[in-house]
């Protein structure tokens, strides 16, 4: 179903498409590809909203940190919004201190997209589309983007991300939503058991840049790899957690990047029993546990937001990779087709 869900200041106007299939229900909108409500049963069939987000377009138009937005060009930080392909020096909307972030000031989550809505035998889905034109936001290329949200027949929640280009640039798509499996406006997400299949993980500096090591997890806060609450990972005394007022880093995944999505993290809500299981292609998954949340927004609910009050496992490949040749590389070409593929399995 399409409805009309506002507009922006400037009087374009925004649609919300709500999909059901499995007993999972989700909303998006055509503006940034948000999924504005991802509903889910209880293990006593009670529904609740379990992604963050806001009843009106200027909410997310003002003020929004990336609520369940479809993320681009690049996902995540790029050093002092600079870098260097093919022997050109690329500028970059800078938006976070000194870097960029999330494809800068108007990344792709505050653009409108062209949807469409799509049967696939069982399944239901959306495909967004979007043309971003060389040189937006300093990315070289015009950058053809195709991305697919499709409802299993099991209620599974699939993104299919694909994009061309017409000179050779930098891609990292991802999506933004803010995970809390009690419900938005529950509380705190530090009881939630996350297990993350990470053996390292990117240290950051001051800026949340990574140092280019690459650090194993024992003994340290990212160490998910048996199950723990993220309470107990946030509660270690470690200077990582300084820089981000948390945990705001990126997991290497040990599968690496795969041809096909591999399972890598479980995260599960002891209250309601609600679980999510997480498979992707990345090699990465910045795991962002809500640390700048501090009470100024309030949710569909009428509760504040703050800190810890959710949690992002943004599949990835790693920060400032074009400025790091060791880093798995986010170069697309003409000719090549970037893909990458995430699943969200929900269950009781
Ligand atoms: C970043 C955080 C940032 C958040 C919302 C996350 O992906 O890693 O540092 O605060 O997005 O803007």
């Amino acid at each position: 179903m399409k409805e009309l869900f506002g507009q922006l200041a400037d009087g374009t106007k925004v649609h919300r498409w709500s999909l059901e299939n499995g007993g999972t229900r989700l909303k998006v909108l055509s503006y940034g590809g948000i999924v504005q409500s991802l509903e889910l049963p209880d293990r006593s069939g009670q529904y609740a909203n379990v992604s963050l987000g806001f009843d009106t377009v200027e909410e997310y138009e003002a003020s929004s940190p990336y609520f369940g937005a479809l993320v681009g060009r690049y996902g995540n930080r790029i050093a002092q919004g600079r870098f260097t392909l093919d022997g050109e020096d690329y500028r970059l909307s800078v938006n976070d201190g000194d870097n960029s972030l999330h494809g800068g000031t108007e990344g792709f989550d505050k653009r409108v997209w062209d949807v469409e809505e799509v049967t696939s035998g069982p399944d239901v889905g959306l495909v967004l589309r979007r043309t971003s034109a060389d040189g937006e936001m300093g990315f070289p290329g015009t950058l053809t983007t195709k991305v697919t949200y499709t409802l299993t027949e099991r209620g599974d929640w699939r993104i299919d991300y694909e994009a061309t280009t017409d000179r050779a640039t930098i891609v990292n798509l991802t999506n933004h939503v803010y995970w809390n499996l009690a419900g938005e406006g529950a509380g705190s997400v530090h009881d939630h058991e996350l297990t993350i299949a990470a053996s390292r993980y990117t240290p950051v500096d001051a800026g949340l840049i990574p140092t280019g090591e690459l650090a194993e997890v024992a003994d340290t806060p990212f160490d998910f790899r048996e199950p723990k609450t993220v309470g107990e990972g946030l509660r270690r005394a470690d200077p990582q957690l300084l820089h981000a007022k948390g945990i705001d880093h990126n997991l290497v995944l040990d599968k690496g990047l795969t041809e096909r999505p591999e399972h890598i993290a479980t995260l599960r809500d002891p209250s309601s029993g609600r679980t999510l299981k997480l498979a992707t292609t990345e090699p990465g998954v910045q795991f962002y546990s809500g640390n700048f949340l501090d009470g100024t927004l309030v949710g569909p609910g009428g509760r504040a937001y703050r800190q810890g009050d959710a949690l992002c496992l943004e599949t990835q490949h790693f920060p400032d990779s074009p400025n790091r040749p060791e880093f798995p590389s986010t170069v697309l070409r003409p000719g090549g087709t970037y893909r990458s593929t995430t699943v969200h399995s929900f269950g009781i």
